[in-house]
């Protein structure tokens, strides 16, 4: 009885009918009967063998191919052939041979040795050769097999038994000849095979609609080869986008659907923004060279006006107690987080209340380690209004990592320059066991609002993306993100 689920494609009833019950065929043997591709009958064998429709049998076969001498010898002469030309050219001795560099060192001796023995030469007790008896038209045996062989690989059952013998002197000698052994598969159709095939002959099959039988009409009195959707296909590996960029598509929906709007800023900033509105003071650890790529002869990337100047100057001077020099405000940097993006937007803008978000690129001039890059990407988030409060920030926190899943989190107490209260959230990492710091946070100080004449109250936050990848991915080492290990990009699964 024969599985009525079992269907059959074109290629498969292609190759049944080329096969027998008894007698195997070999895979060249179908190539040349059924006139399909290589590739066609090695799927449609699967295929069939997968279905149980065929029985494959293999069997080990040797087969002989040149080896790196073996093909030099091919073109340029054996060594004792080599020889023989070089003293039918005048070369009397060993040495004048040499020196002629045909032969190498190494293959003078084998070449005299066959040369004597082939009955060519003989080697007089001054040194000087002598030709016995030779025939330039007249091959060795060992010429004629490695021309037989040529570049193309002989299976053991086409050498004669002179060929053979032949081969044993050749395998003798270092890199002429490869013995190569290669599985050879036959097939034999089955019982079930049998039935099917018959069953499959019955009514003949359209195996594609075309555009005649479209408009003839006659696609309703054909029918059509069923097509298997359940069986196997080779693996495939469609483009798709990076891990890193579905993760910050993803941060940008969160923000989205929590009602954020988006901005952009520049990814060279005056140290002014990336530092001094941000009432960092100009000594401070962070803005050393060790931590902060400087951009040389860019000075200035933007003025600000002067009562901005003026009153950022102000706050340094009151605030930290030194004098504020508007020089260093003017080095251009590669921003060191994204934080001015947000600063400079209430400072123009002056909302009195706003939910702002921006997503981008970052430097620091770190060691770059597993857990640190010289080039990582942030988010920073802004809220303000009359009304927020530390409690607002910390419940948009706890929203906004839920939405990526994260939902084991802690507050902690911190410093930054420009917020106060500082805090850290701290999130679980399951793969490393440990509590593991992700954004920054707090108020912005009034130090930093009111020079800018911003009128309300800012919450503020921003931390790598980098950090949550690992945490998604599972990765331990921060610079996996980058190193594209095609493997790895091509098994992650997309939708988890
Ligand atoms: N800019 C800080 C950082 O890069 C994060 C932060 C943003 C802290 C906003 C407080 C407020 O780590």
């Amino acid at each position: 009885m024969v599985d009525s689920e079992v269907t059959l494609n074109n290629i498969e009833v292609t190759i049944l009918k080329n096969l027998d019950i008894t007698t195997p065929v070999g895979f060249d043997e179908l190539i040349k009967s059924t006139s399909l591709g290589l590739d066609q009958i090695r799927r449609g064998v699967e295929w069939l063998k997968y279905k149980e429709l065929i029985v494959v049998d293999d069997k080990t076969e040797f087969f002989y191919e040149l080896d790196s001498n073996g093909i030099y010898s091919l073109y340029n002469g054996l060594p004792e052939r080599r020889l023989i030309n070089s003293i039918l050219d005048g070369k009397k001795n060993i040495s004048e041979v040499l020196s002629d560099k045909k032969i190498g060192p190494s293959e003078i001796n084998i070449a005299i040795a066959k040369a004597k023995l082939n009955g060519w030469i003989k080697l007089e007790t001054n040194g000087q050769f002598e030709i016995i008896h030779h025939n330039k038209s007249i091959q060795s045996d060992e010429e004629i097999l490695i021309n037989k062989i040529n570049k193309y690989k002989i299976p053991k059952n086409e050498l004669s038994n002179l060929d053979l013998i032949t081969l044993k002197k050749l395998l003798k000698r270092p890199k002429f000849i490869k013995e190569v052994e290669e599985k050879i598969f036959f097939y034999t159709i089955s019982e079930k095979g049998l039935d099917l095939l018959k069953e499959n002959e019955d009514i003949p099959k359209e195996s594609k609609l075309t555009v005649e039988l479209l408009s003839t009409g006659n696609w309703k009195n054909v029918s059509f080869s069923k097509l298997d959707v359940q069986a196997p296909v080779p693996i495939s590996y469609p483009g798709k986008k990076h891990p890193l960029t579905d993760l910050i598509d993803e941060i940008r929906h969160a923000f989205i659907s929590l009602g954020f709007t988006e901005i952009e800023g520049d990814l060279v900033q005056s140290s002014f923004w990336n530092f001094d509105a941000l009432f960092t003071p100009q000594d401070h650890a962070a803005r050393e060279m060790q931590d902060t790529f400087y951009i040389q002869n860019l000075v200035e990337t933007e003025n600000p006006d002067s009562t901005l100047i003026q009153n950022v100057s102000q706050s340094h001077k009151l605030g930290w107690n030194y004098e504020w020099k508007i020089e260093d405000s003017r080095r251009s940097v590669l921003r060191t987080h994204t934080t001015p993006v947000t600063l400079k937007y209430l400072s123009d803008v002056k909302p009195d209340e706003a939910k702002i978000f921006t997503i981008g690129r970052v430097f620091r001039n770190e060691k770059v380690s597993y857990k640190h890059l010289v080039e990582f990407n942030q988010i920073e988030g802004i809220v303000t209004g009359k009304d927020v409060t530390l409690r607002d920030l910390m419940g948009i926190q706890k929203e906004f990592y839920s939405k990526l899943g994260i939902k084991k989190i802690m507050f902690w107490p911190t410093f930054f320059p420009y917020t106060e209260p500082s805090l850290q959230t701290m999130i679980y990492n399951d793969n490393l066991e440990k509590w593991v710091e992700l954004f920054g946070m707090g108020i912005f100080r009034p130090e930093v609002t009111k020079p800018l004449n911003i009128p309300n109250p800012v919450l503020a936050w921003g931390g790598g993306i980098e950090r949550i990848a690992m945490l998604r991915y599972g990765l331990n080492d921060v610079r996996d993100l980058y190193t594209n290990d095609m493997n790895w990009l091509r098994n992650l699964t997309k939708c988890l």
